[in-house]
Protein backbone atom coordinates (compact mmCIF):
# COMPACT_ATOMS: atom_id res chain seq x y z
CA UNK A 1 0.00 0.00 0.00
CA UNK A 2 1.47 3.12 -0.92
CA UNK A 3 2.43 5.66 2.13
CA UNK A 4 1.57 9.28 2.51
CA UNK A 5 4.06 10.81 5.06
CA UNK A 6 2.83 14.60 6.97
CA UNK A 7 6.31 15.83 5.76
CA UNK A 8 6.47 14.66 2.83
CA UNK A 9 3.69 15.75 2.36
CA UNK A 10 4.00 19.20 3.68
CA UNK A 11 7.20 18.82 0.54
CA UNK A 12 5.61 17.57 -2.03
CA UNK A 13 2.74 20.19 -1.23
CA UNK A 14 2.71 21.86 -4.96
CA UNK A 15 2.19 18.77 -7.24
CA UNK A 16 -0.45 16.97 -4.89
CA UNK A 17 -3.82 17.41 -4.93
CA UNK A 18 -3.80 18.20 -1.11
CA UNK A 19 -2.86 21.35 -2.34
CA UNK A 20 -4.90 23.23 0.68
CA UNK A 21 -3.81 20.61 3.39
CA UNK A 22 -0.97 22.62 5.07
CA UNK A 23 -1.02 21.83 8.95
CA UNK A 24 -0.26 18.84 11.31
CA UNK A 25 -3.49 18.90 12.40
CA UNK A 26 -5.62 18.60 9.25
CA UNK A 27 -2.58 16.39 7.68
CA UNK A 28 -3.47 13.95 10.59
CA UNK A 29 -7.23 14.41 9.56
CA UNK A 30 -6.78 13.50 5.94
CA UNK A 31 -7.86 10.06 5.43
CA UNK A 32 -5.09 9.89 2.87
CA UNK A 33 -2.63 9.55 5.93
CA UNK A 34 -1.84 6.05 6.38
CA UNK A 35 1.24 5.61 7.68
CA UNK A 36 4.54 6.57 7.95
CA UNK A 37 7.64 5.56 5.52
CA UNK A 38 11.23 5.01 6.80
CA UNK A 39 12.67 8.45 5.25
CA UNK A 40 10.40 10.55 7.13
CA UNK A 41 10.65 9.20 10.87
CA UNK A 42 12.40 10.55 13.85
CA UNK A 43 15.70 8.45 14.39
CA UNK A 44 17.14 7.87 17.88
CA UNK A 45 20.65 7.65 16.91
CA UNK A 46 21.60 10.79 18.85
CA UNK A 47 19.25 10.56 21.67
CA UNK A 48 19.36 6.43 21.21
CA UNK A 49 16.61 5.90 24.39
CA UNK A 50 13.44 4.53 25.42
CA UNK A 51 12.10 6.96 27.95
CA UNK A 52 11.59 5.31 31.46
CA UNK A 53 9.02 5.80 33.87
CA UNK A 54 10.78 7.62 37.20
CA UNK A 55 12.03 5.96 39.89
CA UNK A 56 10.28 5.15 43.38
CA UNK A 57 13.42 6.60 45.06
CA UNK A 58 14.18 9.49 43.03
CA UNK A 59 10.48 10.23 42.08
CA UNK A 60 9.37 13.46 40.12
CA UNK A 61 10.26 16.76 42.01
CA UNK A 62 6.34 18.56 43.15
CA UNK A 63 6.19 21.85 44.64
CA UNK A 64 3.46 22.96 46.59
CA UNK A 65 3.20 26.37 46.24
CA UNK A 66 0.75 27.04 48.68
CA UNK A 67 3.37 26.27 51.33
CA UNK A 68 5.36 28.83 49.77
CA UNK A 69 3.60 31.41 50.59
CA UNK A 70 2.56 30.61 53.78
CA UNK A 71 3.33 32.57 57.10
CA UNK A 72 5.02 29.21 58.66
CA UNK A 73 8.73 29.78 58.45
CA UNK A 74 9.16 25.93 58.48
CA UNK A 75 6.72 25.17 55.89
CA UNK A 76 8.66 27.55 53.81
CA UNK A 77 12.11 26.43 54.50
CA UNK A 78 11.07 23.44 53.55
CA UNK A 79 9.86 24.10 50.03
CA UNK A 80 12.91 26.43 49.34
CA UNK A 81 15.04 23.47 50.22
CA UNK A 82 12.60 20.99 48.13
CA UNK A 83 13.08 23.91 45.23
CA UNK A 84 16.73 23.99 45.35
CA UNK A 85 17.09 19.81 45.38
CA UNK A 86 14.30 20.23 42.20
CA UNK A 87 16.31 22.57 40.21
CA UNK A 88 19.40 21.13 40.99
CA UNK A 89 19.27 17.24 40.47
CA UNK A 90 16.49 18.06 37.93
CA UNK A 91 15.96 21.23 36.31
CA UNK A 92 12.19 20.39 36.18
CA UNK A 93 9.63 20.19 38.79
CA UNK A 94 5.35 20.13 39.19
CA UNK A 95 3.88 22.77 40.78
CA UNK A 96 0.02 21.75 42.72
CA UNK A 97 -1.82 24.36 44.76
CA UNK A 98 -0.60 27.44 42.48
CA UNK A 99 -3.26 29.64 42.83
CA UNK A 100 -4.29 30.40 39.33
CA UNK A 101 -8.16 29.63 39.38
CA UNK A 102 -9.29 26.25 37.63
CA UNK A 103 -11.54 28.07 35.41
CA UNK A 104 -8.67 30.17 33.71
CA UNK A 105 -6.94 26.96 32.89
CA UNK A 106 -9.78 25.47 31.46
CA UNK A 107 -10.36 28.54 29.64
CA UNK A 108 -6.94 28.33 27.99
CA UNK A 109 -7.14 24.81 26.87
CA UNK A 110 -10.58 25.80 24.98
CA UNK A 111 -9.00 28.88 23.49
CA UNK A 112 -6.35 27.21 22.07
CA UNK A 113 -8.38 24.22 21.05
CA UNK A 114 -10.25 26.79 18.93
CA UNK A 115 -7.25 28.81 17.73
CA UNK A 116 -6.28 25.49 16.29
CA UNK A 117 -9.47 24.40 14.74
CA UNK A 118 -9.05 27.64 12.74
CA UNK A 119 -9.69 27.01 8.90
CA UNK A 120 -5.66 27.65 7.03
CA UNK A 121 -7.20 30.87 5.84
CA UNK A 122 -8.15 31.75 9.33
CA UNK A 123 -4.84 31.54 10.64
CA UNK A 124 -3.18 32.98 7.59
CA UNK A 125 -3.67 36.09 9.19
CA UNK A 126 -1.46 35.22 12.36
CA UNK A 127 1.65 33.37 10.38
CA UNK A 128 3.87 36.22 10.78
CA UNK A 129 6.58 36.73 8.22
CA UNK A 130 9.43 37.40 10.54
CA UNK A 131 10.49 34.73 13.48
CA UNK A 132 10.42 37.42 15.71
CA UNK A 133 7.02 38.58 14.85
CA UNK A 134 5.34 39.09 18.09
CA UNK A 135 2.48 36.57 16.33
CA UNK A 136 3.37 33.84 14.62
CA UNK A 137 1.75 30.08 13.90
CA UNK A 138 2.19 27.80 11.76
CA UNK A 139 3.23 24.31 11.34
CA UNK A 140 7.10 22.87 12.55
CA UNK A 141 9.15 20.46 10.73
CA UNK A 142 12.38 19.90 9.93
CA UNK A 143 13.74 17.37 7.75
CA UNK A 144 17.12 19.14 5.90
CA UNK A 145 19.60 19.24 8.73
CA UNK A 146 19.70 16.89 11.87
CA UNK A 147 17.36 14.34 10.03
CA UNK A 148 14.66 14.87 12.77
CA UNK A 149 10.85 14.71 11.30
CA UNK A 150 8.74 16.89 14.11
CA UNK A 151 5.34 17.70 13.18
CA UNK A 152 2.90 20.18 15.50
CA UNK A 153 1.28 23.28 15.01
CA UNK A 154 2.47 26.14 16.95
CA UNK A 155 1.07 29.47 18.47
CA UNK A 156 3.57 31.59 19.35
CA UNK A 157 2.74 35.18 20.55
CA UNK A 158 4.76 37.70 22.77
CA UNK A 159 2.43 38.73 25.82
CA UNK A 160 4.28 41.11 27.74
CA UNK A 161 6.03 43.75 28.22
CA UNK A 162 3.45 44.31 25.39
CA UNK A 163 0.86 42.66 24.98
CA UNK A 164 -0.41 40.84 21.67
CA UNK A 165 -3.20 38.48 20.86
CA UNK A 166 -4.64 37.11 18.07
CA UNK A 167 -7.61 38.50 17.22
CA UNK A 168 -9.74 35.11 16.71
CA UNK A 169 -11.34 33.07 18.44
CA UNK A 170 -13.19 35.55 20.51
CA UNK A 171 -12.88 36.47 23.76
CA UNK A 172 -9.19 35.05 23.30
CA UNK A 173 -7.70 38.38 24.93
CA UNK A 174 -9.57 38.80 28.03
CA UNK A 175 -8.25 35.28 28.38
CA UNK A 176 -4.70 35.28 27.46
CA UNK A 177 -4.69 38.75 29.29
CA UNK A 178 -6.05 36.98 32.46
CA UNK A 179 -4.49 33.95 32.33
CA UNK A 180 -0.85 35.38 31.48
CA UNK A 181 -1.07 37.72 34.22
CA UNK A 182 -1.72 34.87 37.03
CA UNK A 183 1.35 32.97 35.28
CA UNK A 184 3.44 35.69 35.89
CA UNK A 185 2.59 36.27 39.28
CA UNK A 186 3.07 32.84 39.98
CA UNK A 187 6.59 32.92 38.60
CA UNK A 188 7.39 35.47 40.65
CA UNK A 189 6.35 34.03 43.12
CA UNK A 190 8.20 30.95 42.76
CA UNK A 191 11.86 33.13 41.81
CA UNK A 192 11.85 34.49 45.21
CA UNK A 193 11.84 30.69 46.57
CA UNK A 194 14.56 29.97 43.85
CA UNK A 195 16.04 33.09 45.15
CA UNK A 196 15.98 31.89 48.86
CA UNK A 197 17.07 28.53 48.03
CA UNK A 198 20.83 30.10 46.02
CA UNK A 199 20.81 31.86 49.64
CA UNK A 200 20.19 35.32 48.56
CA UNK A 201 17.52 37.19 49.48
CA UNK A 202 13.88 36.53 48.33
CA UNK A 203 13.35 39.75 46.00
CA UNK A 204 17.10 39.46 44.52
CA UNK A 205 16.11 37.39 41.36
CA UNK A 206 13.17 39.65 40.53
CA UNK A 207 14.94 42.98 41.32
CA UNK A 208 18.10 41.98 39.49
CA UNK A 209 15.82 40.65 36.19
CA UNK A 210 13.84 43.74 36.37
CA UNK A 211 10.47 41.48 36.44
CA UNK A 212 8.34 44.33 36.05
CA UNK A 213 8.94 44.19 33.02
CA UNK A 214 10.02 40.53 32.12
CA UNK A 215 9.48 38.95 28.83
CA UNK A 216 6.89 36.79 28.44
CA UNK A 217 6.07 34.46 25.71
CA UNK A 218 3.29 32.13 25.02
CA UNK A 219 4.22 29.01 23.16
CA UNK A 220 1.34 26.69 22.44
CA UNK A 221 1.08 23.57 20.46
CA UNK A 222 -0.90 21.12 19.15
CA UNK A 223 0.69 17.68 18.58
CA UNK A 224 -2.30 15.52 16.46
CA UNK A 225 -2.40 11.69 17.03
CA UNK A 226 -0.07 9.69 14.85
CA UNK A 227 -0.15 6.38 13.24
CA UNK A 228 3.33 5.32 14.08
CA UNK A 229 4.16 7.47 17.15
CA UNK A 230 6.93 5.18 17.93
CA UNK A 231 8.57 6.64 14.79
CA UNK A 232 8.06 9.94 14.84
CA UNK A 233 9.15 12.76 17.49
CA UNK A 234 6.52 15.64 18.80
CA UNK A 235 9.47 18.32 19.86
CA UNK A 236 12.92 16.96 19.69
CA UNK A 237 15.14 17.61 22.83
CA UNK A 238 15.70 20.91 23.44
CA UNK A 239 16.33 23.37 26.40
CA UNK A 240 14.29 26.70 27.02
CA UNK A 241 15.87 30.07 27.54
CA UNK A 242 14.65 31.99 29.72
CA UNK A 243 14.00 31.88 33.82
CA UNK A 244 11.01 29.42 34.07
CA UNK A 245 8.73 27.94 31.56
CA UNK A 246 5.53 27.37 33.08
CA UNK A 247 3.53 24.27 30.94
CA UNK A 248 -0.53 23.47 31.46
CA UNK A 249 -1.64 20.60 29.34
CA UNK A 250 -5.45 19.49 28.11
CA UNK A 251 -4.80 16.04 30.64
CA UNK A 252 -2.79 14.37 27.61
CA UNK A 253 0.51 13.08 28.56
CA UNK A 254 3.96 13.17 26.69
CA UNK A 255 6.73 15.38 27.70
CA UNK A 256 9.72 13.42 29.15
CA UNK A 257 12.65 14.93 30.58
CA UNK A 258 16.52 13.79 30.67
CA UNK A 259 17.36 13.10 34.12
CA UNK A 260 20.55 11.01 34.82
CA UNK A 261 21.13 10.11 31.41
CA UNK A 262 17.89 8.86 30.71
CA UNK A 263 14.49 10.17 29.55
CA UNK A 264 11.81 10.39 31.82
CA UNK A 265 8.52 10.36 31.07
CA UNK A 266 5.96 12.60 33.00
CA UNK A 267 2.43 11.54 33.95
CA UNK A 268 0.38 14.09 34.09
CA UNK A 269 -1.01 15.43 37.13
CA UNK A 270 -4.84 17.51 36.94
CA UNK A 271 -4.11 20.93 36.93
CA UNK A 272 -0.67 20.90 38.20
CA UNK A 273 1.61 23.13 36.01
CA UNK A 274 5.15 21.46 34.53
CA UNK A 275 7.67 23.63 35.07
CA UNK A 276 11.51 23.84 33.57
CA UNK A 277 14.12 26.20 35.11
CA UNK A 278 15.47 27.85 31.27
CA UNK A 279 19.15 28.89 29.99
CA UNK A 280 19.13 32.09 32.41
CA UNK A 281 18.77 30.89 35.74
CA UNK A 282 21.56 28.40 34.75
CA UNK A 283 23.50 31.54 33.83
CA UNK A 284 22.56 33.53 37.14
CA UNK A 285 23.01 30.61 39.38
CA UNK A 286 26.71 30.08 37.60
CA UNK A 287 25.42 26.48 36.67
CA UNK A 288 24.69 25.33 40.32
CA UNK A 289 20.84 24.90 38.41
CA UNK A 290 20.45 22.92 35.78
CA UNK A 291 18.59 23.90 31.98
CA UNK A 292 17.07 20.55 31.59
CA UNK A 293 16.83 19.20 28.23
CA UNK A 294 13.62 18.16 27.43
CA UNK A 295 10.70 16.19 24.54
CA UNK A 296 7.67 15.74 23.34
CA UNK A 297 6.77 12.61 22.00
CA UNK A 298 2.78 12.07 20.07
CA UNK A 299 0.81 9.17 20.29
CA UNK A 300 -1.72 7.17 18.47
CA UNK A 301 -4.76 8.36 19.74
CA UNK A 302 -5.26 11.71 21.04
CA UNK A 303 -4.62 14.79 20.31
CA UNK A 304 -2.77 16.79 22.79
CA UNK A 305 -2.10 20.01 23.59
CA UNK A 306 0.70 22.27 25.47
CA UNK A 307 0.31 26.04 26.30
CA UNK A 308 3.95 26.91 27.56
CA UNK A 309 4.56 30.18 29.35
CA UNK A 310 8.33 31.33 29.07
CA UNK A 311 8.96 33.62 31.81
CA UNK A 312 12.31 35.63 30.66
CA UNK A 313 14.27 38.94 32.57
CA UNK A 314 13.39 42.10 30.86
CA UNK A 315 15.13 42.38 27.59
CA UNK A 316 17.41 44.54 28.43
CA UNK A 317 18.71 43.02 31.20
CA UNK A 318 22.38 42.03 31.01
CA UNK A 319 22.33 38.27 32.43
CA UNK A 320 25.46 37.14 34.45
CA UNK A 321 26.48 34.84 37.02
CA UNK A 322 25.54 36.38 40.55
CA UNK A 323 28.24 37.92 42.49
CA UNK A 324 27.90 35.78 45.84
CA UNK A 325 28.01 32.71 43.78
CA UNK A 326 30.82 33.48 41.85
CA UNK A 327 34.46 33.47 43.77
CA UNK A 328 38.46 33.20 41.83
CA UNK A 329 38.15 29.53 42.66
CA UNK A 330 36.73 27.24 42.97
CA UNK A 331 33.58 28.70 41.48
CA UNK A 332 35.01 31.08 38.34
CA UNK A 333 31.86 32.99 36.05
CA UNK A 334 31.09 30.32 33.61
CA UNK A 335 29.53 32.93 31.77
CA UNK A 336 29.88 36.67 30.09
CA UNK A 337 27.15 38.83 30.39
CA UNK A 338 24.33 39.27 27.73
CA UNK A 339 21.40 41.02 27.43
CA UNK A 340 18.57 39.13 27.28
CA UNK A 341 17.38 40.41 23.68
CA UNK A 342 20.85 39.86 22.01
CA UNK A 343 21.07 36.21 23.17
CA UNK A 344 17.62 35.53 21.63
CA UNK A 345 18.74 37.63 18.29
CA UNK A 346 21.70 35.61 18.19
CA UNK A 347 19.64 32.19 18.75
CA UNK A 348 17.22 33.66 16.33
CA UNK A 349 20.04 33.99 13.86
CA UNK A 350 21.81 30.52 14.64
CA UNK A 351 18.31 29.39 13.55
CA UNK A 352 17.69 31.41 10.40
CA UNK A 353 21.23 30.30 9.23
CA UNK A 354 19.61 27.42 9.12
CA UNK A 355 21.80 24.97 11.28
CA UNK A 356 19.18 24.12 14.03
CA UNK A 357 15.96 22.54 13.77
CA UNK A 358 12.90 23.90 14.56
CA UNK A 359 10.45 27.30 14.67
CA UNK A 360 12.87 29.56 16.51
CA UNK A 361 12.52 30.94 20.08
CA UNK A 362 11.97 27.52 22.15
CA UNK A 363 15.94 25.94 20.38
CA UNK A 364 18.82 26.41 22.62
CA UNK A 365 22.39 26.06 21.61
CA UNK A 366 25.34 25.40 24.80
CA UNK A 367 25.59 28.42 26.12
CA UNK A 368 29.30 28.09 27.12
CA UNK A 369 29.61 27.73 22.92
CA UNK A 370 27.26 30.39 22.21
CA UNK A 371 29.16 32.64 24.22
CA UNK A 372 32.41 32.07 23.88
CA UNK A 373 33.42 30.36 20.51
CA UNK A 374 33.59 30.47 17.82
CA UNK A 375 32.15 27.73 16.38
CA UNK A 376 28.91 29.57 17.02
CA UNK A 377 27.11 27.91 14.53
CA UNK A 378 28.62 24.07 14.06
CA UNK A 379 26.99 23.03 17.91
CA UNK A 380 23.69 22.55 19.04
CA UNK A 381 23.28 20.60 21.49
CA UNK A 382 19.57 20.62 21.36
CA UNK A 383 19.96 17.58 18.88
C1 LIG B 1 8.15 24.11 24.73
C2 LIG B 1 8.09 22.67 24.91
C3 LIG B 1 6.94 20.65 24.98
C4 LIG B 1 5.56 20.22 25.31
O1 LIG B 1 7.15 24.69 24.28
O2 LIG B 1 9.20 24.68 25.03
O3 LIG B 1 9.09 22.15 25.20
O4 LIG B 1 5.26 20.01 26.47
N1 LIG B 1 6.96 22.02 24.78
O5 LIG B 1 4.79 20.04 24.40
NI1 LIG C 1 10.63 23.57 25.69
Amino acid sequence: MATICPVALLHQEANTSLLKIRSAKTLAESSKLTSIPSHCTFTNSTSGDQAVHPDHDDSIPIIDFSLLSSGDPDQRSKVVSHLAKACQDWGFFMVINHGVPESQMKAMVNMLTGFFDLTEEEKMEFKGKHVLDPIRCGTSFNASVHKVFSRRDFLRVSVHPKFHCPTKPEGFSEVLTEYSGAVRKLARGLLKGISESLGLEPGYIDKAMNMDSSLQILAANLYPPCLQPELTMGAPPHADHGLLTIVLQNGIGGLQVHHDGKWVEIDPIPNAFLVYTGDHLKILSNGKYKSVLHRAVVNDKATRISIALSNGPSPDTVITPVEQLVDGKNNRAMHIGMKYKDFLELQQSIVLNGKSGLDGVIIQPELSELQHSSVLYGKNRAF
